[in-house]
């Protein structure tokens, strides 16, 4: 929901830009942070979901850790002050120089995707004399009942290390002499909005961690991952129920008094915060459609390009209208899929409208391209705007 001064506003800034309302993400995190805290969980921030500066440090200043899947945001969650013993560092395909600039940082742990990968930790930390901690991320083929391109916890994905793989694994982590065991984690999908789907995961967790004591494995850390969904159908519902969340974990995993309970939330903590702003360039009507085409396109948000994601869209340049027209919304991008929504409802549309794309602030402007060659996006923030 934008104010009229909001709007105002926006009418002097160079379209497209992103928009962060920082007031809200502050509420967001403050109230993931105080649900759980009720538990005593630990929450790492995903930093893929939205490495944009202000961002983090409003995150980091909120006490999370940080959740990395490439050496450069380790890097930038330690430049950004987050604590080194609070990063953990997943990715099925680390290279060397990422894992050696990790142990050199003493992270708090890697979260190892593959045998091969427990092999070279263990040569590369031997080299530099250092033990490196290690958590197992486990495949626990948990369907997560979301897009298929975001489901991580499946047979079929390249993700972590499958259950017939275990007796292995176990097996390389007694060999290894400078690997040390701190716990299992698991991330099985983004945008989930059954949270059945998690009672199932603890289900899980809990089988996996029994088989690693049976094996006199101490476990330490259970880390369960994030994909906590928004709803992208009312962004001004705005905060997720980390509440409800929370207490899924709570009843159903079974956690020993010595044990820490980790999440890796990124689109719940930042998803709502944001909205894309865009101006429309052209209305086109046709005899079957008709198609707004705005500046902004699949390069500045690429989600409905990627996923058919649905992310609402309003003008908000006019009120409401009794009658709407039906719109296809389009970017100028020279490809057909650059679409951000099809027979869209709108009041009727004019050249110069500002049109918000809502819900951008996750996975919106950190998978912005420079495809056709396109400026970089711009960005504004609520508390620039006086
Ligand atoms: N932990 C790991 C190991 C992950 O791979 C991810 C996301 C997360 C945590 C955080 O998931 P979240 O809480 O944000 O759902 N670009 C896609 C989403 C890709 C998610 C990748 N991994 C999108 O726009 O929907």
């Amino acid at each position: 929901m934008f104010s009229n001064k909001d709007i105002t506003q926006f009418a002097n800034l160079e379209t497209p830009f992103y928009y962060y309302d920082l007031a809200l993400l502050q509420n967001t995190l403050n109230a993931c942070a105080d649900a759980a805290k009720v538990y005593n969980f630990h929450v790492h921030y995903a930093m893929k979901a939205n490495f944009n500066q202000k961002v983090l440090e409003r995150i980091k200043a909120s006490g999370y850790g940080a959740d990395c899947v490439s050496g450069n945001e380790v890097l930038k969650a330690i430049e950004v002050g987050f604590g080194k013993d609070k990063i953990v560092f997943a990715g099925v395909g680390k290279s060397d120089k990422e894992i050696n600039d990790a142990l050199d940082q003493d992270i708090f742990c890697f979260n190892v995707e593959s045998i091969q990968e427990l092999l070279v930790i263990n040569e590369l930390a031997t080299k530099k004399g250092k033990k490196a901690k290690v958590a197992i991320r486990i495949n626990p083929n948990v369907d997560a009942h979301t897009h298929h391109n975001i489901t991580t916890g499946l047979d079929e994905n390249k993700f972590g290390i499958n259950s017939w793989d275990l007796n292995d694994c176990a097996a390389t982590l007694k060999k290894c002499a400078e690997l040390e065991f701190i716990g299992i984690h698991f991330h099985i999908g983004s945008q989930i909005t059954n949270l059945d789907v998690y009672k199932n995961l603890c289900v899980r967790i809990n089988e996996f961690a029994a088989w690693f004591e049976d094996r006199g494995f101490v476990i330490k850390v259970l880390n369960v991952g994030g994909g906590l969904g928004i709803d992208y159908h009312n962004p001004d519902q705005q905060i997720p129920d980390f509440a409800a969340y929370f207490k899924i974990f709570n009843d159903f995993l079974e956690v020993r008094p010595s044990q820490e309970v980790h999440f890796e939330l990124g689109r719940a903590l930042v998803g709502q915060s944001s909205s894309l702003i865009s101006k429309v360039l052209y209305v086109k009507n046709g005899k079957k459609k008709n198609f707004i085409i705005l500046d902004a396109g699949m390069t500045e948000l690429m989600r409905p390009a990627l996923y058919q994601a649905y992310h609402k869209i309003e003008n908000i340049s006019k009120a409401a209208a009794d009658v709407a027209v039906k719109y296809d919304v389009v970017g100028p991008i020279c490809e057909s899929t650059d679409c951000f929504g099809k027979e869209v409802e709108m009041p009727e549309t004019e050249r110069g409208d500002l049109i918000a794309i809502r819900s951008t602030g996750a996975y919106g402007e950190v998978m912005a391209s420079r495809y056709n060659l396109r400026e970089n996006v711009n960005v504004a923030f609520s508390e620039e705007l006086i």
